[in-house]
């Protein structure tokens, strides 16, 4: 079977893209499936590698020029904008190419963390999106701390903890840079909480995981340059209930929203556990040792097994979607004209 392994890109989790491309590369059973690797430069010119190729600087490696060729499943791990927020998955619809994971719909919904509130049908924090309101206006609203947060944004790139008049200003101005739209919100104070979801109409969950960054929150330093930053407790020590109440929640927001192959559901629980949606990931950091892989390593899917779940889910999606009646309307249409 021909797999494109898409990665890289224009958005700045190029690097994390990298790395999840090298391990899933690295892993993938290659007596089933022969892989076409596809890089994104920054500048969005798209390479096909030949070669050894080189994970950690795909630039010195040899390759020559993509030209669209024929793929029997795509798997494009391009995290953050221009890849996670559906365009990617639109030009494989538009091919004809089964791939990974949520279609585009589902993908620009999820990226977009006011639509995900809404459309979720979860509780969630207090949130607005930014309208001029003055700092003493939304502190009466949401609480004196706040959080700051490009609507449309990931790797809490542009993200800001707001306590004052002054912090408002500053965090306008950062976020303003990553999106013409702020959201801003509620802080949960407790527990920080990913769940892992896999499957099209009949997604199975893991369990949670709880995520202990060492700041006030889990920025991007936490998240990618400080070793020591986090800490991930792979399974989360909490009650059977809570798990199951956990669980229950990602599986309703998996479906509400439409998520098919995979996606991470993150929650932020408060002093009495109460259970917050904070966000929807629908391409989960996916190195080996990411949280979304560990998850289902505990309920014994290995990493390879995971790959090649995912692509069966994307296989079958594709099957459904051809056995519906849209050929027929485009026939009906050509007949009509
Ligand atoms: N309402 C909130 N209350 C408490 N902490 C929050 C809240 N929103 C975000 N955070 C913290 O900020 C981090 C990044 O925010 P998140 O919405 O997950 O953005 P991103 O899409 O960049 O990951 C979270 O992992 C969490 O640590
Ligand atoms: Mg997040």
């Amino acid at each position: 079977m021909k797999l494109g392994l898409f990665f890289g890109g224009k958005s700045f989790e190029h690097e994390v893209s990298c790395a999840s491309a090298k391990s899933i590369y690295e892993e993938i059973d290659r007596s089933k499936y022969e892989v076409t690797l596809v890089w994104i430069d920054p500048n969005g010119v798209w390479f096909h590698l030949i070669g050894t190729p080189n994970f950690d600087a795909p630039e010195l490696g040899e390759r020559e020029v993509y030209e669209s060729r024929k793929l029997d499943v795509a798997f494009s791990i391009l995290h953050g904008p221009f890849g996670e927020d559906g365009p990617m998955q639109g030009y494989f619809s538009l091919f004809n190419i089964p791939f990974v994971g949520p279609d585009l719909r589902t993908s620009a919904i999820c990226y977009d963390k006011a639509l995900t509130r809404k459309l979720a049908g979860l509780k969630a924090p207090k949130w607005l999106l930014y309208s001029g309101q003055s700092y003493d206006a939304l502190a009466e609203k949401l609480g004196e701390v706040i959080y700051v947060k490009p609507n449309r944004s990931g790797s809490s790139v542009g993200i800001s903890r707001v306590k004052s008049a002054r912090q408002l200003q500053e965090a306008l101005d950062l976020a303003g840079r990553y999106d013409d739209s702020i959201i801003i919100e509620q802080e949960i104070r407790g527990k920080e909480i990913e769940i892992a979801v896999l499957g099209n109409k009949n997604p199975k969950v893991s369990l949670p995981a709880r995520v202990i960054p060492k700041g006030a929150f889990h920025s991007y330093e936490t998240k990618y340059l400080d070793p020591n930053g986090v800490v991930f407790q792979i399974p989360a020590e909490l009650s059977q209930n809570k798990i199951a109440e956990i669980q229950e929640l990602a599986i309703e927001a998996y479906r509400n929203l439409g998520c098919e192959g995979f996606s991470r559901i993150d929650f932020l629980l408060d002093g009495e556990e109460r259970v917050f949606l904070n966000e929807v990931n629908t391409l989960p950091g996916f190195r080996k040792t990411s949280t979304y892989p560990r998850l289902w390593a505990l309920s014994g899917i290995s990493y390879s097994n995971l790959i090649e779940e995912l692509i069966d889910l994307a296989l079958e999606r594709q099957a459904r979607r051809e056995s519906l009646a849209l050929g027929e309307l485009q026939r009906v249409a050509q007949a009509a004209r």
